[in-house]
């Protein structure tokens, strides 16, 4: 398989999404979050994961515009937190989003988690997008039960879900579930917080190719055909997460990485957020 930083996914409503980004979470709002986004673009990503909740939209925001890429070579992503999550709240949500970013169109908005009436969300959702100014619609942190739900009502089926998944937590099911209806799955924490660093397997795998723990773990991710949104606020981890496309895993390093899985979540389970 031929990848590159660039290399893009075609989602289910035929916009091209990039398969490799930088997230954003609790990277610090303003400079720190306008130079990581800065220092990403320059080396080479395209696309950049925040939410309202991070509270760095408008750094994000200034980074896209300062022109280190045409507007349309760069995907930007961002979420609509759980407190917005009715029809009302959620439109005047992204106005909010939008109005941080200072950008005239976004390529992705995400419901953050499927709690409170995020059906009225999802209406809202299909609203904006109709109404031109997203050019995708999505969801994270869904289950398929969630899933099968949105089914029932939706008129646009959601184009990308967004799950915390890494080398311990692969949720094969979900995945599969998720590709047969052609809505693409990205991996949030997909370095464990950097814990991936210490897991044995992946370090062994790394030192034939020269790759850390953390390399092995993102490039399994692009070849097995998820995405990925690696964060750091580091220029030097920036560029090391992006250093992942001049080696290739066999069958059997993938087999080894799949074997793994412990179905273990660092993050809160769907069904008791907030618990
Ligand atoms: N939809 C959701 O509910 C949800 C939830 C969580 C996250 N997300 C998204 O997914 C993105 C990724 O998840 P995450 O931020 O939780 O975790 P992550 O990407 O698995 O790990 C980030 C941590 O790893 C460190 N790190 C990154 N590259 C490194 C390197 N090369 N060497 C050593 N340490 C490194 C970072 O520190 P430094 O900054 O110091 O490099 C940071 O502490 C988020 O930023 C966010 O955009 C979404």
């Amino acid at each position: 398989m031929t990848l590159s930083i660039d290399s893009t996914v075609q989602l289910n409503n035929g916009v091209a999404m990039p398969r490799f980004g930088l997230g954003t979470y609790q990277t610090p709002a303003g400079s720190s979050t306008e130079n990581a986004v800065r220092h990403a673009l320059e080396v080479g990503y395209r696309a950049v994961d925040t939410a309202a909740l991070y509270g760095n939209e408008s750094g994000v925001g200034n980074a896209v515009r300062a022109g280190i890429v045409p507007r349309e070579q760069v995907f930007v992503t961002s979420k609509v937190w759980v407190d917005d999550l009715n029809y009302e709240d959620t439109k005047a949500a992204f106005d909010a989003t939008m109005q941080q970013m200072g950008l005239d169109t976004l390529d992705l908005y995400l419901i953050h988690w499927p709690v409170n009436d995020w059906q009225g969300a999802w209406r809202a959702l299909e609203e904006i997008h109709q109404a031109g100014r997203v050019r995708a619609i999505g969801v994270s942190n869904f289950l398929q039960h969630h899933l099968e739900t949105l089914f029932d009502f939706a008129e646009i089926r959601p184009t990308v879900n967004q799950v915390e998944l890494h080398p311990f937590l692969q949720q094969p099911d979900l995945v599969a579930f998720c590709h047969e209806y052609d809505i693409q799955v990205t991996a949030w924490a997909p370095l464990m917080k950097g814990r991936v660093m210490d897991v044995p397997e992946l370090v062994d795998i790394g030192q034939q190719f020269g790759k850390t723990a953390i390399q092995v773990t993102l490039r399994w991710m692009l070849q097995i055909g998820l995405l990925t949104i690696p964060k750091s606020a580091k220029p030097e981890h920036i560029d090391a997460n992006a250093d992942i496309f001049d080696f290739e895993l066999s069958d059997s390093e993938i087999q080894t990485i799949n074997s793994l899985d412990r179905d273990e979540r660092l993050g809160m389970h769907p069904d008791h957020f907030g618990e």
